[in-house]
């Protein structure tokens, strides 16, 4: 067991003033699955974008698969990223007019693998999100829930350690949001460490950990168990 995410005393403060983080500690360990919760405008995607590296605090310490994130540079930074982390944007982010599997293999883009290989990979990685008979189909010929599989799919392609979701479920009627929900815990069963964002209370309470932020501070932490510091649930 080792620990994924480790942050201390974050504070990111953009400018004009707001303060959207105040001093959040928070430690992930590796096979979790917990969700970030909390009201509009309280701090989880500025989270959710610290943990991944898209952005640096203000103040305070941000440790990713054991790496301190001040230390590297931004381009050791974007190689961490590329190898660790699977981002999963509520917007899906899918690039038009092109096919499902080109898309899911453009996050292999960095991998250094041919395009042959990442196109392969794609489509299994598509096959395994429900999506093997769509591989041609561009974003524009899919429905809502099929194009959150595909981002799901572009997140995951590269097997990151670490896959961070910010609302996956937010533009889904309840049966797909169900299924994507589902989607994720069989990620997790298979090893990957997740953190959805929901603002979904009822996805929150059946997840096995949930993180409540309100006003940029973590106000209720369920706890990760399996921590051998404890320093999670104490917070
Ligand atoms: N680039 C930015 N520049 C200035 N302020 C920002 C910026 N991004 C976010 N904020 C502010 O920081 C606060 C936290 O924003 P954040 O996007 O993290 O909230 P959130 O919890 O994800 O909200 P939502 O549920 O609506 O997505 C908000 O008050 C927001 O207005
Ligand atoms: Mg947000």
């Amino acid at each position: 067991m080792s620990t994924v995410v480790g942050l201390t005393g974050v504070t990111k403060e953009y400018p004009g003033g707001v303060s959207a983080l105040r001093g959040v500690d928070l430690t992930v360990e590796e096979g979790e699955l917990l969700g970030i919760v909390g009201p509009s405008g309280s701090g989880k995607s500025t989270l959710l974008h610290i943990i991944g590296t898209l952005d640096r605090p203000t103040a305070g310490s941000v440790h990713i698969a054991g790496h301190d994130v001040a230390k590297l540079s931004d381009r050791r930074l974007s190689a961490l990223r590329a190898q660790h982390v699977g981002f999963v944007f509520q917007a899906f982010h899918l690039v038009p007019g092109v096919s499902a599997r080109d898309n899911v293999a453009e996050g292999l883009l960095y991998s250094g693998l041919s395009r042959t290989v990442r196109r392969r990979r794609a489509a299994a990685a598509l096959e395994r999100v429900g999506l093997a008979d769509r591989l041609d189909h561009r974003p524009h010929q899919l429905s809502g829930g099929q194009k959150q599989r595909v981002a799901i799919a572009r997140a995951v392609v590269g097997e990151p350690a670490l896959l961070l979701a910010d609302e996956p479920t937010g533009a889904l009627d309840s049966a797909s949001g169900a299924a994507v929900m589902e989607l994720l815990r069989d990620l997790n069963q298979e090893g990957a460490t997740i953190a959805v964002i929901t603002h979904d209370t009822e996805i929150a309470g059946r997840l096995p950990r949930e993180v409540r932020i309100r006003d940029g501070e973590v106000v209720a932490d369920t706890g990760n168990a399996v921590s051998p510091h404890g320093v999670g649930a104490a917070r």
